[in-house]
Order: structure tokens, then C-alpha cells, then sequence
């Protein structure tokens, strides 16, 4: 198909899509991410076009597009499902800027992005997002970033789509809101993540964010299935084909739906890693913790029976769960943290941030054996009483929790922390997802040292687990948590939402924001809590 040569003459403000034949072509919306100090990746998808689609883009330092700074063409087609992605160079740093694709003549939407910042930088704000599963919810929280200007960079750490089909896992909140997946069955091949991508990227929240915010996102587990190790993953079963194939065709996928670099010719796409700069103020370190490195998941129901003694649950903390050769990051992923946590302590920035897809703190089962607990087993159904009774044992025990999290792999944890000191890194604010709940944590390493804070983010939508406890037996169940847990400062499950972080030289402020529905357009934006963070000597505390 032919390309308009000449620039439209009106262009929409960021994010709008008024026009019909804008709105038909652009259904996925605009997006940009990745970004460094002079370059960044802008994002589009074409639809309704046959054959080979050429496509022109212009990038300008202005909304009305009077000063366009760079322009080009691209051409796309079926091999990479009419997705388009432009690394726009030669830009300057801490530059906010304005992109457009014109395919057809018809002009997309208006994207606005902004390039990473040099030298010193008084502040930086990010919304840290996670989980967002189109059947659970509207993606309000999206919406409600896009319309916070103060916003530089949205940081996304996994569980971006999730892979299940409508038989399984949010099927039953789809039907009763009418956001069923497509395809209809659990995404396998390179077609299914596609469609997937494509669903979960008409959503009008998804859209705005987009065409609002450059995007720095890592994927978690659900981008190909549930709780994945080297070798395969819970949700994956024989006669669903090969375990590689299957993992090939999700993180195509992803490059091919998410405005992220490609990887380099002969470059492994698993190993997929950053460092953002963001001048003086404070580097993001992104972590790859399930394609590369991480060895098979402890499925605790396989030990149960055996485990009837504090002793024995020692035991089975040593040699199973602790025991040796169960790495979570490959050994290329370790030494580029190395590498770039020393680069960032030898540049002085003053934090380090680390992009990471699960929970980091150390976790065992709260004690559930009060009388709450036992008036509301009294009330639960029968399902409800085992799954009470199997985390009471757990609590009683001292067992550890969340295995498919770094709790359930000690020795790669500490790794983890004895590389960042060897970089002269204990000052670590850790990012987490992929838990559907809020966190407040402190980090140490076995020895006790202090190794920073952790934040952690709620679903977008995703609910928590252990629903079936109800509301009151969920807030008891989370401040028994924080109780019984030196590492859990404060959680909280039972809100949807982001972290909006305002990083200044002196102070990281933090506000735990929730929207008050999903399942519904209709919602507010509350801040439930708000942590701040300081340099604690060569650590991180809360004040
Ligand atoms: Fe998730």
C-alpha cells in the first residue's frame, strides 16, 4: 500500500483517537519505551491491511508537530503481524517528545515520550505496575496513571497478558463482565500470544497509559505460562507440544507487541536485561528470573506428608528447598548485575533501583491459630477449611511460603545479595511483582545485614490469593504476616492498583495508589499508604 508523503495537518492530542479511520487502523494504539538518553522506541500496530504495509513516522518536540526533529519510514507485514517498531536516535536527554505513524495518509494517535536524563536530576517519578489481567478488570489503574502528567516512566514487571484460557483462571469474572479472553482456549502458539497481545491492547486504560508514558517492562511468568523454569513450567503439559517451542513463540510475542528493543543478530532473546541511567539521581537494573537460569519450583504438597515437626520442616528447608544448584539467574544474568551495579556505584548514583519480577523477601506462614481464625473457619465452605487448615499447619510449622518467589530459592538469594555487596551495593530498593499485593519490606542477608527495601505492587487487576478467607480474614491474615515476618514491614491484598514513586536526591517517597473497582468504568483513585525511604548509612531504611 502507498504512504501519505505529507505531514497531516491537524494532529490529536496524546492519547485521542476521534477519528474513525484513525480508530481502525490504530486499534492497539501507540506506545514507546526502552529508552536511553538519546534514543527510544516508538511503538504501533497496523490493522485492516493486506500484503506489505509501509508506514512513515515523524518525531517532533511539540504536540502540534511545527517543529518535526526526525522522520522516516517502515515497513511491516505479516512475519511480524503488522506490528511496528522504530528506534528514533539522536535524541537529547530529558527531552520530552511527541510521535505520530501515518499510514494511508490517516494519522495515529498522538504518542508522547520522553528520553532518560543526563547529569544531575532533581527528580524522577515512576508508576510501577504489574498483573494485568484483561479478565479480571477494567485497566483503570492504567487510566489513572496516563492522567498523572508528573509521571516520567512507567516501570511494568510482568504478568503484562496471561496465557490462560476462558476454562481456567479469571474465566468466571470474564463472563460476568463481558471480557472474555481471545483466543478463547489457553495461548500456545505464536498465534495465540499474538491475539492475546492484541486483546489486551484495545483496552482503553492499556491505550492511554501508552500513548501517555514511555514504558520500561519485564516479563514475569504469565507472558508464557504459569510458575516456568528451564525445563518447562506448571502450566505447561505434554500434549501442549514443546516446552521450547512453546516459550519461543511467547517471548516473540512480546518483542513483537511491547515498544522494546529487538535483540541483536545472533543475541538469545531470554536474555533479556537493562540498565536505565537516569543521570545523577539513579539507576533501574531490570532482572530476567525466569527463561535463563531459574531451576524447577519446590512443590510443597509434595512434602507435606512427611513434614509433621519443626525439625522436619527444617530438614526439609536445608536439603530441599535450600539445597544446592537451585539457581533463579543465569550466570550471564549475575554478571551483568555485577558489572552494572559496580558502574552504577562508581558513577554515584544515588539509588539503585533493581526491576524484578517476584518477592524477595525472606517469608514464613503467619501463625493463624487465634480465635479469629477459628470463629471464621467455622464459617467457610469445606474447600475454603482445607485451605485454611494446610496455612495454619504451614504457620505452625515455620514454614516457608510463596516457593515460586525467591523464598523458595534461599541459595540464589543470597547470591544475589553477595554479588550486589561485592559491587558495593547494600543499598538495594527492590521492585516486585507477580504477588497481587502490596509490600512494604526490608531486606537482609542470612548474616543479618541490612540489604535495603523491597516495594512491592498489587495487580493492575489480578486479585490475591486465599480469597476464599473474605476481606476481614484477608487483613487479619496480612497483619499476622507483617507480624510474624522481621523482613515484612506491611502488607496489604485486597486493593488493585500501582506504586507511584517520587524519587528525590534526599528521600524516595512512596504511595501505595488503588483504584476502587476493575469490574466496572466507574472508580476513584485513593492512596492507602505511604512509605519513605532514606540512606541509612551504606543501606536504605524507612522514615
Ligand atoms: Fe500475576
Amino acid at each position: 500500500m502507498s504512504s501519505a508523503l505529507l505531514l497531516p495537518a491537524a494532529c490529536s492530542r496524546p492519547g485521542d483517537s476521534s477519528d474513525a479511520a484513525s480508530d481502525a487502523t490504530y486499534i492497539h494504539g501507540v506506545a514507546s519505551g526502552d529508552p536511553d538518553s538519546t534514543s527510544i522506541v516508538i511503538w504501533t500496530r497496523i490493522s485492516n491491511v493486506a500484503g506489505r504495509a509501509d508506514i512513515d513516522w515523524h518525531v517532533a518536540t511539540d504536540s502540534s508537530f511545527q517543529n518535526v526533529i526526525t522522520r522516516g519510514k517502515y515497513s511491516t507485514d505479516e512475519d511480524r503481524d503488522y506490528t511496528v517498531k522504530i528506534v528514533v536516535n539522536n535524541l537529547d536527554p530529558g527531552q520530552e517528545y511527541f510521535y505520530q505513524f501515518v499510514v494511508d495518509g490517516i494519522p495515529s494517535p498522538t504518542g508522547r515520550t520522553k528520553t532518560l536524563p543526563t547529569g544531575h536530576v532533581e527528580r524522577l517519578v515512576l508508576a510501577v505496575a504489574t498483573c494485568s489481567n484483561y479478565a479480571f478488570g477494567y485497566f483503570n489503574a492504567y487510566e489513572a496513571i496516563a492522567k498523572d502528567a508528573s509521571i516520567d516512566l512507567v516501570v511494568h514487571l510482568g504478568d503484562y497478558i496471561y496465557e490462560h484460557g476462558r476454562d481456567a483462571y479469571a474465566g468466571e469474572t470474564g463472563r460476568r463482565i463481558g471480557r472474555n479472553h481471545e483466543p478463547s482456549h489457553e495461548a500456545l502458539t505464536l498465534a495465540d500470544y499474538r491475539q492475546r497481545f492484541a486483546q489486551y491492547k484495545t483496552d482503553t486504560g492499556s491505550k492511554a497509559m501508552h500513548a501517555r508514558h514511555p514504558l520500561v517492562v519485564i516479563w514475569d511468568d504469565h507472558e508464557t505460562a504459569n510458575n516456568p523454569w528451564m525445563g518447562g513450567a506448571d502450566n505447561h503439559q505434554p500434549d501442549e507440544g514443546r516446552w521450547e517451542d512453546r516459550r519461543a513463540a511467547s517471548l516473540q510475542a512480546f518483542y513483537e507487541w511491547l515498544p522494546i528493543r529487538d535483540p541483536r543478530e545472533g543475541e538469545n532473546p531470554a536474555e533479556y536485561w537493562r540498565h536505565y541511567k537516569f543521570g545523577d539521581l539513579a539507576s533501574l537494573i531490570t532482572l530476567e528470573g525466569r527463561h535463563t537460569g531459574r531451576s524447577k519450583q519446590v512443590d510443597i504438597d509434595d512434602y507435606l506428608g512427611d513434614i509433621n515437626s519443626k525439625a522436619d520442616a527444617e530438614t526439609f528447608i536445608s536439603t530441599v528447598v535450600g539445597a544446592p544448584d537451585r539457581p533463579l539467574l543465569s550466570d550471564e544474568m549475575e554478571k551483568f548485575l555485577a558489572d552494572e551495579l559496580a558502574e552504577s556505584v562508581s558513577a554515584s548514583r544515588r539509588w539503585r533501583i533493581i526491576g524484578n519480577q517476584s518477592v524477595m523477601a525472606r517469608r514464613i506462614a503467619p501463625k493463624l491459630d487465634d480465635p479469629f481464625f477459628a470463629e471464621l473457619r467455622a464459617k467457610l465452605d469445606d474447600d475454603a477449611k482445607n485451605t485454611l487448615d494446610d496455612l495454619t499447619k504451614y504457620g505452625n510449622l515455620d514454614l516457608p511460603v510463596d516457593l515460586d518467589a525467591w523464598n523458595g530459592y534461599p541459595r540464589a538469594r543470597e547470591r544475589f545479595y553477595q554479588i550486589s555487596q561485592d559491587a558495593g551495593a547494600r543499598d538495594l530498593l527492590v521492585l516486585a511483582g507477580d504477588s497481587h499485593s502490596f509490600w512494604q519490606n526490608a531486606l537482609y542477608d542470612v548474616a543479618g545485614k541490612s540489604m535495603g527495601v523491597e516495594l512491592g505492587a498489587t495487580g493492575i487487576t489480578s486479585p490475591r490469593s486465599l480469597l476464599e478467607l473474605g476481606q476481614e480474614g484477608l487483613k487479619r491474615f496480612d497483619e499476622l504476616n507483617a507480624q510474624r515476618n522481621k523482613e515484612v514491614v506491611w502488607t496489604e491484598g485486597r486493593y488493585r492498583g500501582f506504586i507511584r514513586l517520587e524519587i528525590a536526591h534526599d528521600l524516595v517517597h512512596a504511595d501505595f495508589v488503588t483504584v476502587t473497582d476493575v469490574e466496572s468504568r466507574d472508580y476513584d483513585i485513593r492512596i492507602v499508604r505511604s512509605a519513605d525511604i532514606v540512606k541509612d548509612g551504606d543501606t536504605l531504611g524507612y522514615v
